[in-house]
């Protein structure tokens, strides 16, 4: 990816992973070979874990779930997005654990939220604030009786730094968006999703071994780049629940 920036690396300690990705949306820590099951004791030290329904649990490590591209015949569909959030409190930050990593691509791109509300004009800041989107489920099954939608602000406020982002994912996912006034926006989810990814900024991980990556699902959208991966690319991925978005209430 053209001008994307590098991660930035971090010490494997808490404190250092959560100021970054609060503040900065993602975090790497290099070169540090743990178990998955001290990987996802580590995540737990972040709130309490939350596994999607339907995705495939790590075998020893029934909370994580795993990420591979082993056993396809064609290579995995990946488009920017946020996971999960189709329920009412969708995750916050998540880990994901480097297992097998190919000699060639597999890197996993993001775009900074944070700078996607930024780039709104004031008269769309003004237009969203107050507004929601109906995230529903696609693409994998839900068990029975588990949520499949839900609506967010579009406009979110981050509780740990106030900041707000926009809270997007993919229009596949993104069934609706409501005005403060009750108007229908649906027309305007493309080009919101479009202007996140084109415009916001970007910065990615090149996959080393024994990496632990962390970033902020609050305030960011995620990719995988499958287009050009020589080898097996396997991670396992760790999700801790987070709290209900909140953004600006409507006066009714
Ligand atoms: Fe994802």
């Amino acid at each position: 990816m053209t001008g994307a920036r590098d991660v930035k690396q971090v010490p494997f300690a808490a404190d250092a992973i959560r100021d970054e990705v609060v503040h900065h949306g993602v975090a790497v820590v290099r070169n540090t070979p743990i178990s998955a099951q001290d990987f996802i004791a580590f995540l737990r030290g972040f709130g309490e874990l939350m596994f999607t329904a339907g995705e495939t649990p790590v075998q020893g490590s029934e909370d994580s779930n795993l990420v591979t591209n082993v056993g396809r015949t064609a290579p995995p569909k990946s488009v920017f997005h946020s996971d999960t959030t189709y329920v009412s409190r969708p995750p916050s930050i998540t880990g994901l654990m480097a297992v097998d990593v190919p000699q060639k691509g597999g890197a996993t791109l993001f775009r900074d939220q944070y700078s996607a509300y930024d780039l709104l004009s004031l008269e769309d800041k003004s237009l969203f604030e107050g507004a929601e989107i109906l995230h529903g489920v696609s693409g994998i099954e839900p068990t029975e009786g588990s949520e499949t939608e839900c609506w967010h602000p579009l406009v979110r406020t981050h509780l740990e730094t106030g900041r707000k982002s926009l809270f997007l994912t993919t229009p596949a996912r993104c069934v609706a968006l409501r005005l403060c006034d009750g108007e229908d926006a649906s027309d305007r989810i493309a080009d919101l999703y479009e202007m996140s990814i084109a415009r916001a900024t970007s910065s990615m991980n090149i996959w080393s071994a024994w990496d632990l990556l962390f970033w902020d699902k609050r305030c960011t959208m995620h990719a995988a780049d499958h287009s050009a991966v020589i080898g097996d690319r396997t991670l396992y991925r760790g999700m801790v629940q987070g709290e209900a978005p909140v953004g600006a209430r409507c006066d009714v």
